[in-house]
């Protein structure tokens, strides 16, 4: 099936492969480059992992914060790194995430349990999708969940007539699920209403990953504005 109806229509979601692979290890070499711990670590990505699982938590959250973007082009290569698939989905004139995320996901119960939830509570448009790729291959349950789309709009209309979200059915859905194992080299596209999260995983390695929004500039952009996109065109 074609990766475009895997997207739009079921299952709502797809692991694809990165087009240009020069330029996404050029964001990984960036990211290392950055990242404040002894030289000795940055040569290996999974070297840092290891030295990140050890910080503090509060020190991972400073990191991620400074890490909101740690090159600031960093939306520009994430789309960069997979220009076809985008103009595929959306056409070459976009609106982009002004600024990529990058989150670091560290091993152990107490953390990393993200509660299943949809984009689009976030504001973001329906017409957008959500570019997500780890910076290393995924050997654990470190990655992202994502449940159907028939599935989730099923749960959304269920929670709109009981006047909730993300209510107890949404939060039981976590212990379900398993993330796929992923290459680095492979990253899922999801569309916005897509139910995703995170589940606490065992592992001496942290999760990083960067993900980015993008939309065709010619779809309603509704809450998000310009604080939060900025228009690229596509080569
Ligand atoms: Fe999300």
């Amino acid at each position: 099936m074609k990766i475009n109806t895997l997207i739009n229509k079921e299952p709502g979601y797809a692991i694809c492969s990165i087009e240009n692979m020069k330029i996404f290890k050029k964001l990984r070499d960036s990211f290392l480059k950055n990242l404040k711990i002894p030289h000795k670590y940055k040569k290996n990505i999974n070297n840092a992992r290891v030295q990140i699982a050890k910080m503090s938590k509060a020190e991972i959250n400073r990191s991620m914060i400074n890490f909101l973007t740690f090159n600031k082009n960093l939306s520009e290569m994430m789309i960069n790194s997979c220009p076809k698939l985008i103009k595929d989905l959306c056409g070459k004139d976009l609106f982009i995430q002004r600024r990529a995320h990058t989150t670091i996901n560290v091993p152990g119960n107490e953390h990393t349990k993200q509660w299943t939830h949809y984009e689009m509570i976030s504001g973001i448009s329906p017409f957008t999708y959500i570019f997500w790729a780890p910076l290393h291959d995924l050997d654990d349950d470190g990655g992202a969940y994502h449940i159907d789309l028939k599935t989730s709009l099923k749960i959304m209309k269920k929670e709109e007539k009981e006047g909730l979200v993300n209510g107890p059915r949404v939060l039981e859905m976590m212990g379900l699920k398993k993330p796929p194992r992923l290459k680095f080299g492979q990253a899922i596209i999801f569309n916005p209403f897509v139910l995703h999260g995170n589940i606490p995983f065992q592992s001496g390695f942290a999760r990083i990953a960067c993900n980015v929004r993008f939309q065709s500039c010619n779809k309603p952009l509704l809450q998000k504005n310009t604080d939060y996109l900025k228009y690229f065109r596509l080569s």
